[in-house]
């Protein structure tokens, strides 16, 4: 090899090096930039002292509380963030799926589409507070023996709907079922269970043997 030719291979090698560190610095430039946030968040949104609050007395699943709040916090928000109730679940967090279905003085409410401030002077119940100690209620025993949760997400809603239901018809027929159950979505499409599981719990399993499990009859 010619000493020009070598000199000239080096060179470019030593070319190709250079373009490529330059190039290798000219791409994560961008990226490094684009961690770093562009600009400093406004204090404003960091301080929360400046967001109203107020004092709510609520019974919590039949425990008396006194609970500062703040006046934005959603009910599904206070029983999850700051009461550690976690058993009610956030589907679509916007009154669509029924997944955090909680009773509200007796009766089913979406907790994402209530304020918390709005339970002051009442009183809620979770999925937390159905059982008693140990013993399960007869609702949650019927939905394990019917295999209504599968993925289990709706479960909760599910079972505070049902809880509804009978708490103010203790003989409800399948289709009362089917209607109270109407609000709560299931994506893993166990309807039919759900409803089978409820009369079974009232003691109307004739009446959850006649439902159909596949049939065009399921709650929706
Ligand atoms: S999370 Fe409340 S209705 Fe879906
Ligand atoms: S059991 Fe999975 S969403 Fe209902």
């Amino acid at each position: 090899m010619s000493k020009n030719k070598s000199k000239r291979k080096i060179s470019r090698r030593a070319f190709l090096e250079r373009t490529g560190a330059a190039f290798a610095v000219a791409t994560a430039a961008p990226t490094i930039e684009a961690q770093r946030p562009s600009v400093n968040p406004p204090t404003s949104a960091l301080d929360t002292t400046s967001v109203p609050r107020t004092t709510i007395r609520v019974t919590v699943n039949g425990q008396e509380r006194r609970l500062e709040v703040e006046d934005r916090w959603t009910l599904v928000e206070l029983l999850r963030d700051h009461l550690e109730l976690t058993g009610t679940k956030i589907g679509c967090d916007r009154g669509e799926c029924g997944a955090c279905t909680v009773l509200l003085d007796g009766k089913p409410v979406y907790s994402c589409s209530n304020l918390a401030v709005w339970a002051d002077g009442r009183s809620v119940q979770t999925v937390e507070g159905l059982a008693r100690g140990d013993r399960l209620d007869p609702l949650q025993r019927a939905f394990i023996e019917h295999d209504g949760p599968q993925c289990g997400f709706c479960t909760s809603g599910q079972l505070m709907s049902a809880k509804g239901l009978v708490t103010r018809n203790p003989h409800p027929t399948a289709e009362d079922v089917r209607a109270a159950l109407t609000g709560n979505l299931c994506r893993c499409s166990n309807y039919n269970r759900y409803v089978e599981a409820v009369l079974a719990a009232v003691g109307t399993q004739q009446a959850a043997e006649r439902t159909p499990r596949n049939g065009t009859g399921g709650a929706r």
